[in-house]
């Protein structure tokens, strides 16, 4: 193959995040909105046909060093807001191991994919979960540290103390609203605050406690379609992830505002500026609400495919 392309999806996180870090349960949804990618041999690093020094981004960098960092030209292309907690860099590490592989006519295992992405995110970051390279690779839904069906489980995934299993789970059809503030912000930091006020603060790990109680009974929502408490266990998780200060005024402004349209509503992702994500079944008003607060909403759709290879481009 000369030219290999490749696309993967961004993601929300329902419930969990943060916890999950800690190994604790953890749900995220893929979206319609996807990250593609083209990659074929050169004789020289290039990004966007212009000669770039790929090594200096750490997730290429990851994965071109399991092909002892072979020369080649990456065109790439996003869908999703960057440093918005909707896991775009997940995505790109995602759909350049896959491109890669194709390339080099490698696996396209899917866990394999997965596992490569991880490494290469967590290689960028020094730290975080599989969560958002899961739910890329996968697409759909998942769940981390959930599920107890063997036939559910799509792989596992360890690294230093923690380990995550990552499961497949049917998402019904439910109608959200993410918004987004505009403001971007990077995992790594956020991580580290949390990490810190729970490496000091018995109350931190009680939250974290409390954020893996409610995963689990929204599982048991989502298995059931009930939108309604699943609603308010978003709401709920929302206020924990203020506490545990990861929140913003921009963000608070957004979920206040979807609430009186919304089941309920929550940052997504990492915070500290970012997006939130409503659960409604009414979008356009959730949407006129988190514009006329500033922010930039779309309405999301799910049931979304994971990575994905071709040897054309996909993009019209
Ligand atoms: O903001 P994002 O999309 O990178 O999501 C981060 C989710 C965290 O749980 C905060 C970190 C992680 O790696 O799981």
């Amino acid at each position: 193959m000369n030219e290999a392309f490749a696309s993967a999806p961004g993601k929300f996180v329902i419930l969990g995040e943060h916890a999950v870090v800690y190994g604790k349960p953890a749900i995220a949804i893929a979206i319609d909105r996807r990250f593609y990618m083209s990659v074929k041999k050169s004789n020289e690093f290039m990004i966007n046909n212009e000669a770039a020094d790929i090594r200096q981004n750490p997730h290429l960098r990851y994965i071109l060093g399991n092909y002892d960092m072979m020369p080649v030209s990456v065109n790439m292309d996003s869908r999703i807001p960057t440093g918005s907690g909707l896991g775009s860099s997940a995505a790109l590490s995602v759909a350049f191991s896959a491109a890669m592989r194709a390339l080099n006519n490698r696996s396209l295992n899917v866990a394999d994919i997965a596992k490569e992405a991880f490494e290469a995110e967590y290689f960028s970051q020094g730290r975080g979960s599989p969560m958002d390279t899961s739910a890329s690779a996968h697409g759909y839904g998942i769940a981390l540290n959930m599920s107890k069906e063997k036939e559910d489980i799509l792989w596992n995934i360890s690294k230093n103390e923690h380990a995550w299993n990552v499961s497949r789970i049917d998402v019904p059809k439910m109608t959200f609203v993410i918004g987004c503030t505009g403001i971007r912000a990077a995992t790594g930091p956020l991580v580290e605050k949390v990490r810190k006020y729970k490496d000091s603060n018995r109350f931190a790990s009680d939250i974290i406690e409390e954020i893996s109680g409610i995963t689990v009974e929204g599982l048991k929502c989502i298995r059931s379609n009930d939108v309604v408490n699943l609603g308010k266990l978003m709401t709920k998780n929302h206020k924990l992830l203020s506490i545990l200060g990861v929140s913003s005024d921009e963000l608070n402004k957004l979920v206040n505002a979807s609430l009186p349209y919304a089941y309920g509503a929550k940052l997504t992702g990492a915070g500290g500026g970012g997006c939130m994500v409503a659960l409604t079944d009414q979008p356009d008003k959730v949407c006129e609400a988190i514009s006329s607060r500033g922010g930039a909403p779309f309405i999301v759709k799910t049931g979304v495919e994971g990575v994905r290879t071709s040897e054309k481009s996909e993009q019209k």
